[in-house]
């Protein structure tokens, strides 16, 4: 079965305490969980949370081999140009996910580092969002 990394970026931990009209009422567990069910008979997943900017990077670097990284860098989104250059290196598909209208919102949050080398963005459907960039893998796998 093919891999997928999914990659979550600062603060994504504390879902289900954070900010609940943006990011809903689910924890980062559960919403793994979620994923889980609905990726199991298609693929092997494996889960990555960080505050930190390196250890995002590092881990962008340790999953060359999967067949799809799912990212919501978080914060780092409209920040990072080492996150951005780490996905650059990787040749297999990027999807790019946030929970919340991340398009819709403050200014500063549409400055994206990494929507130009996505293959494909989910946002604005909180915990969906993840199962609608699952469900699109297990159409093109
Ligand atoms: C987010 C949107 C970002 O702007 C924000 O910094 C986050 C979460 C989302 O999932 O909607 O932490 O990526």
């Amino acid at each position: 079965m093919k891999k997928i990394k999914i990659i979550n970026g600062p603060n994504l931990n504390m879902l289900g305490k954070r900010e609940e009209d943006h990011y809903g009422t689910k924890t980062l567990d559960e919403i793994n969980e979620m994923i889980l069910n609905e990726a199991k008979d298609d693929f092997i997943i494996s889960f990555f949370q960080s505050n930190s900017e390196g250890k995002i990077i590092d881990e962008i670097q340790n999953s060359l081999d999967c067949f799809a990284i799912i990212i919501n860098p978080a914060a780092y989104t409209h920040t990072s140009v080492g996150i951005r250059d780490a996905l650059a290196i990787y040749k297999g598909i990027i999807i790019e996910v946030h929970l919340s209208k991340v398009d819709e919102r403050e200014e500063f949050r549409k400055i994206n580092y990494i929507r130009d080398i996505v293959t494909k963005t989910f946002s604005g459907e909180k915990e969906y969002s993840y199962i609608n960039a699952i469900k699109y893998l297990k159409e093109i796998k």
